[in-house]
């Protein structure tokens, strides 16, 4: 099966349910200035969610183009792509939950359509959570329907609900349906929602039912809703018996011309294989960025700053295959070719798509090279290291001043024999950029991007975060980074594996567990020998001066930190961890939000 006649399998459907097929909308998003791409389908038909008319009516069926950036650490594995398309049909206030488990079955099941067997299908449904009970409604449906009650599981609201995309808007739960690639189980736990690759998620219904408020209530909705959204590719490589995303032929067309130019054999190794993957979905990306009728360039500012991501990423991965030669705008053009068909805009916009690409290239080229050029110089003084260890700080100065990426460095490292020093890269790295941030702007104050009420609370928030970190993961957890704006916390840490779902649960719980105790928060100011020894925590250390402020919390954290904080930790609300994820080799990242 190909994508288009799946495109028209599900159109026609649909068709026969009364829904009628609308146009997607743009990969920008034109009303919601928070989001840099259009990450869903339903993210353009909020307003129709929230109750407005649609003039095509209360049942659409459409595919919409997406891009996640969010997963783009994951890109590489057997699922994750930065662009896709989602198929979706809408219920605006129409039809509800047992019209869409009933339909998605049929869909899926029925010969006439995609012929999957029941045995194939797994479904995880809400299990419940706050005031929001486990939906029995939706799990009974699939049994109804003809899914046996031991392939439906009952998953919490990080798998299970949907949205908002922003911080507030439309949202609710869903239920998610996956196929048994048959691969072997990866433990004796291992169901829906591991990340193994033997449940592969095609489908996902969502029941828009709430409104969540600036405040974070959730708010039941007037019109209630049914969203989904259906992978494309995921699915093609579901129909097609394949077991990753990237065996769809597509792909496979991308990968044969990498594969040529870069003189690999059939059968790459993992971190060939990898490499492949990552270009290839890369490239497609940018150029469906570039190929938007809004003509973004590459630039070091939001949106032009991803695209610039990406395409410096591929061309890095493109290095590590072997290819030397400009080749984006070569990929590229099997990407028009195959995709202009649906895509009118990327033929439209061929000549910017391919210009724009060569000439990232080529700008990334120049960095390279004065990099290299300086590695050159510098070099006949590292040989004379006996360690054979690269600096960290000449690691940083690489990288600063000619942009030239460490993990350049480190390869042309191991040429000449020797290693980067990457604990000190991360130190000169963290302490350039806390101390740009404190030389340049006064707004800055103790590190933070803004004094307003909510980054305080976010604030107070990471110190009790970090603290529960060290107390669930161990004393190797050491902070690597903070940031901090009106929305979310994020922070970076030492720690070498992805957290286990439990052990998230467990850390948002505990840190939730110390705002219940209310407990209070002071500062006094100390010797920086006196704060280290009384057990203080904090990074940055050196930076201070002899007097430093350490901000206590009951007897629960003890840091170095210049503030401000709020009075007591009751005044924080709930708090949740929205994504854990890589931020670089050994370094997690976690952001997280107060309700
Ligand atoms: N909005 C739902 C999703 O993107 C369908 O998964």
């Amino acid at each position: 099966m190909t994508a288009e006649e799946l495109r028209h399998l599900y159109f026609d459907f649909f068709a026969g349910k009364n829904h009628t097929l609308i146009q997607g909308a743009s990969l920008i998003p034109q009303e919601d200035s928070t989001i840099l791409f259009t990450p869903a389908g339903m993210q353009p038909l909020v307003p129709y969610l929230l109750g407005e008319k649609h003039p095509a009516g209360k049942r659409l069926v459409d595919v919409q183009k997406c891009i996640r950036t969010g997963d783009i650490e994951e890109v590489g594995d057997s699922s994750h792509l930065t662009f896709f398309e989602m198929l979706g049909n809408w219920s605006l206030g129409d039809y509800f939950k047992r019209e869409a488990i009933i339909w998605s079955f049929e869909f899926l099941t029925d010969r006439k359509w995609l012929g999957f067997k029941p045995e194939q299908l797994h479904v995880t449904v809400f299990a419940g959570e706050g005031e929001i009970p486990p939906d029995e409604e939706a799990a009974a449906l699939w049994e109804e329907a003809g899914i046996s009650s031991d392939r439906i599981y009952f998953l919490g609201r990080a798998d299970n609900w949907w949205g908002p995309t922003g911080n507030t808007g439309p949202c609710g739960p869903d239920t998610e349906i996956f196929i048994d690639t048959g691969l072997p189980p990866c433990t004796p736990e291992c169901r829906p929602g591991c990340g193994c690759g033997k449940y592969f998620e095609i489908w996902n219904d969502v029941f828009m039912e709430y409104r969540r408020t600036a405040d974070g209530q959730y708010v039941p909705l007037e019109q209630k809703n049914v969203d989904t959204g259906m992978g494309v590719a995921r699915t093609v490589a579901m129909m097609n018996g394949c077991s990753t995303i990237y065996d769809i032929p597509q792909f496979e067309l991308l990968f044969g011309f990498l594969k040529k130019l870069s003189g690999l054999g059939t059968e790459p190794d993992d971190q060939a294989l990898r490499s492949l993957r990552i270009v290839s979905d890369h490239i497609r990306t940018a150029t469906h960025i570039l190929g938007d009728d809004q003509g973004i360039p590459p630039s070091n500012l939001d949106r032009g700053y991803v695209l610039r991501r990406l395409i410096r990423l591929a061309v890095r991965h493109g290095r590590k295959l072997g290819i030397d030669e400009p080749f984006t705008h070569r990929l590229a053009e099997f990407v028009i070719d195959v995709e202009s068909p649906v895509h009118e805009e990327l033929a439209r916009n061929r000549k910017f798509i391919l210009d724009e690409l060569s000439m990232e290239e080529s700008r990334f080229e120049k960095t390279l090279q004065s990099g290299l050029r300086e590695f050159e110089k510098i070099l006949p003084n590292l040989m004379k290291n006996p360690a054979k260890i690269i600096p960290g700080r000449i690691a940083f100065r690489l990288y600063d001043t000619y942009g030239f990426p460490v993990e350049f460095t480190a390869e042309l490292a191991s040429e000449h024999g020797m290693t980067v020093d990457m604990e000190g890269y991360g130190k000169a790295f963290d302490k350039h950029r806390e101390l740009s941030r404190q030389g340049g702007d006064q707004k800055f104050k103790g590190g933070l991007a803004d004094n307003s009420e909510i980054v305080t609370r976010l604030h107070t928030a990471t110190h009790l975060l970090h603290q529960v970190l060290k107390d669930v993961l161990g004393d190797q957890v050491e902070q690597k980074g903070s940031n901090i704006t009106e929305k979310r916390l994020r922070f970076d840490f030492s720690y070498p594996e992805k957290m286990t779902p439990e052990q998230i649960a467990l850390v948002e719980k505990k840190v939730n567990e110390i705002i219940k105790a209310d407990l209070s928060v002071s500062s006094e100011e100390t010797s920086l020998e006196h704060a280290l020894e009384d057990g203080a925590i904090g990074l940055f250390r050196s930076k201070y001066g002899d007097k430093v402020k350490v901000y206590k919390i009951g007897d629960f954290s003890l840091e170095i930190c210049g503030g401000p904080h709020v009075g007591r930790t009751g005044e924080l609300g709930i708090f949740r961890i929205v994504k854990e994820m890589s931020s670089s080799r050994g370094i997690r990242r976690i952001r997280a939000v107060l309700e």
